[in-house]
């Protein structure tokens, strides 16, 4: 039987995974079948039916000739098309929130709370598109003016993971449309349910607003298809979130080419508290950021540096804490929980594994560190203490609730510790101190593409770009000036007078 969270959305079990535009969804049956998996019990959800190359090539096609017609269309113009998928989500929100909490793992009101993401960046993207704005320069020159204009770049190629199935590509996507750029989705695997019902509901609401193909969609049966589409000279930009090692490969294939990528990858974030830390704020801010999503957010919080005056209190806290949330594990559509499920057994084991690493260097389990006896993926969040900043097993992004507590005396080393990891995606202080958050923030503080103060390190919102250093990518998306990467700059001078003047006062007379 269709699970009642698919019809509400108007899905079967036996669904085509691939949008080719004019409205059709791909007749392809030989290409592979996706089977996604409630990971509540382990039960395949549906059957999605995976894109053929044919798919593939026409799906480029028709994206190339909606890219001719798109990027002529006034910017306000493409963010009333947006509008109309913001609204459409409106609409939707409970539905597409509990599929997502259903098909993902993450509880519903962090599926909820995604497809708000959706809405926000609609919103946003709905202003930017009467702000594309470049600069105007004083030429050197008499009778001449020069300045810049963002022109829409072409075909952008969204790659998003499982954890966020659907907002990371509003992010993307939707910035894009309003730079008159047409994308194409190919979404994690694991999820596909969630991507093919958002681009149902964006597609209808173009639609009846009259506006073209603007977002498509396939599924690829193997890797094949994404490995050429990230080779595809046809596809402008190349956007990725997911792992450091597959982001690395994408970053590299796509610089072969000369293409323009866009990476989100790993991230190992931590949170400090000094000795003034109100922990009022902190504790609810530690734990929302190492539990929430089940530890399976790339801003996830995992490592904790805690000043020694107050350790042993924050400890006996946070593992009070802990114990709460270890009542409130399970099915993520009931709003009640806290924690789902992790979203595959392959996550269940990489849990299991890093606990069994992190013992074996010498670690303490305070609380958690078990597999749950039951269907499905459960885990319990663990805390980890005696472990040293730079333990193999610190260093490494495990996509699961294990946050790795440690002891500091002196800020400077807390924030060079916070520092010393291969990833740069987001970090927090939680400080009363005036002198202790301006360090942080400074030039010599977090060199992360996120620094936050009394906030934890996840659940960023839109209207900031999002992003990170060294190993996490260096790409931005969503807010501020993020769009810059969905457009191509060019510098424009106009000469308006009578006479040829040259540049650098260079003289060339005929
Ligand atoms: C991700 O985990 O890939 O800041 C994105 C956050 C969310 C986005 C996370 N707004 O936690």
């Amino acid at each position: 039987m269709t699970h009642p969270v698919l019809t509400a959305l108007g899905l079967g079990d036996n669904e085509s995974g691939t949008y080719l535009g004019n409205g059709e969804w791909s007749k392809t049956r030989d290409a592979g079948v996706l089977e996604p998996v409630n990971p509540t019990d382990g039960q395949v959800l549906a059957r999605v039916q995976a894109s053929s190359q044919d798919d593939y090539d026409t799906i480029v096609e028709r994206a190339q000739a909606a890219f001719k017609v798109w990027r002529t269309t006034p910017a306000p113009r493409r963010g009333e098309a947006v509008r109309l998928c913001a609204d459409a989500l409106r609409a939707h929100k409970d539905a597409l929130g509990s599929l997502v909490a259903l098909e993902m793992g993450k509880s519903k009101p962090e599926g909820d709370g995604e497809v708000q993401e959706m809405i926000d960046i609609g919103d946003f993207a709905v202003g930017l598109s009467r702000q594309l704005y470049g600069l105007t320069m004083h030429s050197e020159r008499p009778g001449h003016r020069m300045y810049e204009q963002w022109q829409p770049l072409g075909l952008v190629g969204i790659i998003s993971a499982f954890n966020f199935p659907v907002a990371v590509w509003a992010w993307n996507s939707f910035v894009a449309a309003v730079c008159g750029d047409i994308s194409i989705w190919k979404p994690s695997p694991k999820v596909p349910l969630s991507a093919i019902a958002s681009m149902r509901i964006c597609n209808e609401a173009l639609k009846k607003g009259g506006f073209p193909d603007l977002f498509f969609l396939f599924n690829d049966g193997g890797t094949e298809l994404a490995s050429n589409f990230v080779d595809d000279r046809r596809i402008a930009l190349v956007s990725f979130t997911g792992s450091t090692k597959v982001g690395r490969m994408v970053g590299e294939r796509v610089a072969r080419r000369m293409g323009r990528s866009l990476l989100e990858l790993g991230g190992n974030n931590a949170i400090i508290l000094d000795e003034t830390a109100d922990l009022k704020l902190a504790i609810p801010g530690i734990v929302f950021g190492a539990v929430g999503t089940a530890g399976q957010r790339c801003t996830t919080t995992r490592r904790l540096f805690v000043h020694e005056s107050i350790y042993a209190d924050v400890l006996g806290k946070l593992v009070a804490a802990y114990k709460q949330v270890e009542g409130k594990i399970g099915d993520p559509t009931d709003p009640r929980n806290l924690m789902g499920p992790l979203n595959s057994q392959d996550a269940v084991q990489a849990y299991l594994d890093a606990i069994a690493k992190a013992k074996a260097s010498g670690g303490k389990v305070e609380t958690g560190g078990a597999a749950i006896e039951r269907a499905g993926n459960f885990v319990l969040p663990a805390i980890v203490t005696g472990l040293g900043n730079d333990a193999e097993v610190v260093q490494t992004e495990t996509f699961a609730p294990i946050l790795y507590v440690m002891k500091y005396k002196d800020l400077d080393d807390a924030i060079a510790m916070q520092n010393d990891v291969p990833q740069g995606l987001s970090s927090s202080i939680f400080t009363n101190n005036l002198k202790a958050a301006e360090k942080f923030l400074s030039a010599a503080g977090s060199d992360c593409g996120i620094a936050n103060v009394n906030i934890g390190t996840s659940g960023a919102e839109i209207g900031g770009a999002f992003g990170g250093e060294k190993e996490t990518g260096g790409g931005r998306e969503s807010g501020s000036d993020a769009w810059r990467a969905y457009m191509r700059r060019q510098t424009n001078t106009i000469n308006y007078s009578d006479s040829l003047p040259l540049a650098q006062g260079i003289k060339f007379d005929l």
